[in-house]
């Protein structure tokens, strides 16, 4: 009886010990995981996401569908113009080149990216251009 119960005491000391090891080592390596997970996680958003609520972004998709604008780009990949990302890849968001770009809109252009000239578009406001390309620089 003694005996028996000494066995069993060192049974269960020993699983518990082994659990208690391999247990501690799993929960040091899920720690850090889940420290550096949020970070990419916040960094995988999409510009579109990122942006949803920002007006310059939301009005200025708006006036992009309206307009002839997606017959010749798009997001992520160049058709007959370059895509916007890559636009907004290439000029930083600020006042200026909103402006620059904007009355290129208006004007049409070409030599910037290629051969292929972008039409002019004399009925744009100047507004709503600017607003457009905002919406096309804010996609980083
Ligand atoms: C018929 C095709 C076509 C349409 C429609 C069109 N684009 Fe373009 N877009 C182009 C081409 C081609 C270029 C590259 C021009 C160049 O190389 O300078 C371009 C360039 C651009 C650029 C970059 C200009 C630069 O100087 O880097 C912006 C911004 C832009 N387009 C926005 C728009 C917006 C906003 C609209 C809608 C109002 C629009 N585009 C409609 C073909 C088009």
């Amino acid at each position: 009886m003694k005996l028996n119960k000494h066995v069993s005491l060192a049974i269960l000391a020993a699983g518990m010990m082994t659990f208690a090891c391999g247990g501690g080592g799993n929960e040091t390596q899920k720690s850090g995981e889940s420290t550096t997970a949020p970070a990419p996680a916040e960094e995988k958003q999409t510009p579109g996401e990122k942006n949803k609520d920002n007006p310059d972004f939301v009005k200025g998709l708006a006036l992009v569908k309206e307009n002839d604008c997606p017959s010749c780009h798009m997001v992520e990949r160049k058709i007959v113009g370059p895509s916007y990302a890559e636009v907004a890849d290439k000029y930083e968001y600020n006042d200026e080149n909103v402006e620059t770009l904007a009355s290129r809109v208006i004007a049409g252009n070409v030599g910037e990216w290629g051969e292929i000239p972008m039409p002019a578009h004399p009925n744009l406001s100047k507004e709503d251009a600017e607003q457009m390309v905002k919406y096309v620089l804010l996609l980083k």
